[in-house]
C-alpha cells in the first residue's frame, strides 16, 4: 500500500502519547486520541488540568513536548493553514477592518478577497467588512473570529472556550452557528469548554481530561460518544446520562488513576 492510501485511511488528527512539562512539572501525561474528518469533539475538565496547554500543542504554537501529532498521518511540526484556531477573546487587530482581519493569514490588507464576503454572509455579518473591531459587540467580534478561523479552509478548528465571554442567549446562537459552519465546510472541531451542557449540545464525542496522573498531571480519563441526533434538544434525557458520567469522572480522585 502506498503512502497516499495509508494517509487516506488515517484519522484526520492523531494525538499519540503526548506529554508536556513546564520545567520540573508534568502538566499532561500520555494523552492519546484521534479525531475523524468532520467530527465535533469537546474537551472538558477542571480548571488547570491542561486543556489550553493541549490545544496550544495541537495548534503547533508550543513545540516543547513529547509524543506525536499527526494530521492525515503526517507529523505536525508547527502552525498550519489546515488548522484554524479560535480563542476565548476574539484577538482582532484593532487597526485593521473586519474584512482585513478575516483575511489576515493571506497578508495584512487582503480583505477584498471574495471569500471574505462569503464568510461574512455565513456568520451573519454581511455588510460589516469595512467596520473596525471597536464598532462590534462581543458576540459580533467572536463571529469575525470564526470567519477568520475558517478563511484558510482548515480541516480542523481548535477552539479554546470560544463562547465563555458572551451572554447566555448569544452563546446559544453562536453554538448553532458553529454547528452550521462546521457542517457547511465539512470541518472537524475540537472545542475546549467548561460548560458540560455546551459540550453535550455540540459534540459527537466528549473527552474528559483530569488531573489523574502522577503528581496531578492531566490525563484523559473518559472518551464518551454522544449518540443523540441533531438538532438536539438541550433537555434530552439521553444527554443527562452522559452528563452524569462526566460528573462522575470529574469527581474521581487522581489517585485512582495514578
Ligand atoms: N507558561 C506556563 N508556565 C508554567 N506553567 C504553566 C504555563 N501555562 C500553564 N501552566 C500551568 O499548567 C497547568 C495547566 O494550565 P492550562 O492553562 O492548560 O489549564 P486549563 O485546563 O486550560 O485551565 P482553565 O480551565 O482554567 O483554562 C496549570 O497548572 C498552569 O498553572
Ligand atoms: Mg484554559
Amino acid at each position: 500500500m502506498n503512502a497516499a492510501d495509508l494517509s487516506s485511511q488515517a484519522p484526520l488528527l492523531q494525538v499519540r502519547a503526548v506529554s508536556k512539562r513546564y520545567e520540573a512539572r508534568t502538566v499532561l501525561e500520555r494523552v492519546t486520541f484521534g479525531i475523524g474528518r468532520g467530527e465535533i469533539v469537546s474537551l472538558v475538565g477542571p480548571s488547570g488540568c491542561g486543556k489550553s496547554t493541549l490545544l496550544r500543542v495541537l495548534a503547533g504554537l508550543d513545540r516543547d513536548f513529547e509524543g506525536d501529532i499527526l494530521l492525515d498521518g503526517l507529523a505536525q511540526l508547527g502552525p498550519s493553514p489546515r488548522l484554524g484556531v479560535i480563542f476565548q477573546e476574539p484577538r482582532l487587530l484593532p487597526w485593521l477592518s473586519v474584512a482585513d482581519n478575516i483575511a489576515f493569514s493571506a497578508g495584512p490588507r487582503r480583505g477584498a478577497d471574495p471569500r471574505v464576503g462569503q464568510l461574512l454572509d455565513e456568520v451573519g455579518l454581511a455588510g460589516t467588512g469595512a467596520a473596525l473591531p471597536k464598532q462590534l459587540s462581543g458576540g459580533m467580534a467572536q463571529r469575525v473570529a470564526l470567519a477568520r478561523g475558517l478563511f484558510s479552509q482548515p480541516d480542523l478548528l481548535l477552539l479554546d472556550e470560544p463562547f465563555s465571554a458572551v451572554d447566555a442567549m448569544t452563546r446559544m446562537r453562536l453554538q448553532d452557528l458553529l454547528l452550521s459552519l462546521t457542517r457547511a465546510h465539512g470541518t472537524a472541531a475540537l472545542i475546549v469548554t467548561h460548560d458540560l451542557d455546551e459540550a453535550l449540545y455540540l459534540s459527537d464525542r466528549v473527552l474528559l481530561l483530569n488531573t489523574a496522573g502522577q503528581r496531578g498531571a492531566g490525563r484523559l480519563v473518559r472518551d464518551i460518544d454522544v449518540a443523540a441526533r441533531h438538532p438536539r434538544d438541550r433537555r434530552d434525557r439521553a444527554l443527562a446520562g452522559v452528563r452524569n458520567e462526566l460528573l462522575d469522572g470529574m469527581g474521581e480522585t487522581r489517585n485512582a488513576y495514578a
